[in-house]
């Protein structure tokens, strides 16, 4: 199994569906400018899921929208804080059903887009629904 050292500081986001790790980097908004070590590794194996993705992201905290955001994509992925080489907190994300204020609504005439105010929308099984203008939107279409 490949394997990737361990991090000193910072959060790993374990079982990500297999798949979608890069596309968790992009909405942790990683770049190549990010100061710090990151590890991505797809396609792992994992006893529960058959294959995953893990992230590693030193020094970086993971902020509740964020991890919300993460839970549109990849909903059994947990995260790990890591202090001084110890997870000292694992908590799993959770799909909630509305998401106020993290990401901007993909219709560029939507209202959201044009005053002073936090977009809202709703996680339905077809998809997540803008509150303002009705759309239905994929969550990959939400941008980062
Ligand atoms: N990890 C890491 N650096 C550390 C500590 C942990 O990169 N200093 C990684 C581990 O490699 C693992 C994840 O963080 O991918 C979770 O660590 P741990 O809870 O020790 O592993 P498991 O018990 O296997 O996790 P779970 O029960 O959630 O599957
Ligand atoms: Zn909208």
């Amino acid at each position: 199994m490949l394997s990737v050292e361990k991090i000193a500081n910072g959060t790993v986001i374990d079982h990500i569906k297999a798949g979608k790790g890069l596309r968790v980097l992009q909405i942790l908004n990683i770049q190549v400018d990010y100061p710090g070590r990151v590890a991505l590794l797809m396609n792992t194996t994992s006893g529960k899921m058959g294959k995953k993705d893990i992230v590693k992201i030193a020094e970086k905290h993971i902020d509740d929208k964020s991890a919300d955001k993460i839970a549109l994509i990849a909903p059994e992925a947990s995260l790990n804080i890591i202090k001084n080489y110890e997870v000292i907190e694992k908590r799993q994300v959770k799909l909630r059903n509305k998401l106020v204020g993290v990401a901007a609504c993909p219709n560029p005439n939507c209202i959201t887009n044009h005053e002073r105010m936090e977009s809202e929308f709703k996680v339905e099984e077809k998809g997540i629904r803008c509150s303002f203008c009705e759309r239905l939107f994929k969550p990959e279409d939400l941008s980062a």
